[in-house]
């Protein structure tokens, strides 16, 4: 069933799991996100970006209400970084159950004033709404607290920010950061942070930039013939035990487009002569679906539903 944001992510920050919000920009990746979702008993999140909307539009806005309107789980379609009022608008108008505006780049008055501005439309209209608060970005752990605060998520701006905008969730920056390269390693993400800010919040945090970039999936992405650099992610171990502290809606993307990526070329590299689109994408369809799985174990969403 279709769902808003808060349907699904206050139960999971109550019972202290998480629940994979995925990116999706065609119709394979959509039914890799939702058909493992009804496998497993999941509730999720699938969710486009304006640069998904520009490239899928209506259609796949439909696909995806249409998927989830049929499944017997939660799924919520959430506008992924809306940047302004008008986007925010406009998803809710293409029948999207969740918004993000994200003007995290604004300083914290400008923040506040335009997320409240979208929260009062959107909670007119029953749609639930994401905020964020601090900047997006690889940290290392020894880097001193100075540097830290300077974009990290800041415990008492949080406090004031979900009292003054009213938003539903909100997204915090710990030190994650999006794409394929995450940091050196095992990349830091401050954990002491989420817990202090879980403390003293009770609104579902959303971690951004939470692929894991399998080892095995970048490795496989190579034996393809892809070209990638010291590709990392976020630990399981360490996502499991953000989902303890109040993170509930966590962000991945990357880890479906190499997976998808991966698919594609093996098949290429394994079937020259082969030319049918559904054995092309079918494969990748069948790699993200291994990839949804696996998160949702992890942050244990599996059998919430
Ligand atoms: O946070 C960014 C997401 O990975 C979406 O990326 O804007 O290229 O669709 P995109
Ligand atoms: P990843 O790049 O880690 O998949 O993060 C995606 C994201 O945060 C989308 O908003
Ligand atoms: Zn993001």
């Amino acid at each position: 069933m279709l769902v808003t944001g808060n349907d699904i992510l206050v139960p999971a920050r109550a019972g202290k799991y998480g629940v994979g919000a995925f990116n999706t920009n065609n119709m394979e990746i959509t039914q890799a996100i939702i058909h493992t979702a009804e496998r497993l008993r999941s509730p999720v999140i699938v969710q486009m970006s304006e640069g998904a909307i520009k490239y899928g539009g209506q259609d796949l806005a439909n696909i995806v209400i249409d998927l989830a309107t049929r499944a017997t789980v939660p799924v919520a379609l959430h506008l992924d970084h809306g940047s302004s009022y008008a986007s925010a608008l406009k998803a809710i108008k293409m029948g999207f159950t969740s918004v993000m505006i994200d003007a995290s780049h604004h300083p914290f008055e400008e923040n506040i004033h335009e997320t409240r501005r979208v929260v009062e439309a959107a909670h007119a209209m029953g749609i639930s709404v994401e905020a964020e608060l601090g900047r997006l970005g690889g940290i290392e752990e020894h880097i001193v607290v100075d540097e830290k605060d300077a974009f990290l998520t800041d415990p008492e701006e949080a406090v004031q920010f979900i009292e003054q905008t009213g938003t539903d969730y909100l997204a915090i920056a710990i030190g994650t950061s999006h794409g394929a390269y995450k940091g050196k390693g095992r990349p830091y993400i401050d954990q002491a942070r989420i817990r202090k800010i879980g403390e003293l919040t009770s609104i579902p945090l959303v971690a951004h930039g939470s692929s894991g970039v399998p080892a095995e999936i970048v490795q496989r992405f190579r034996a393809g013939g892809g070209e990638i650099g010291d590709a990392a992610g976020i630990a399981d171990d360490d996502l499991k035990e953000a989902t303890q502290h109040g993170i509930a809606k966590v962000n991945v993307d990357t880890d479906l487009r190499l997976a998808s990526t991966v698919g594609i070329r093996e098949v290429l590299r394994d079937t020259p002569k082969e030319f049918d689109p559904r054995k092309v994408f079918g494969k990748a369809r069948e790699v993200m679906a291994t990839i949804v799985e696996h998160k949702m174990g992890v942050l244990g969403s599996i059998g919430k539903a």
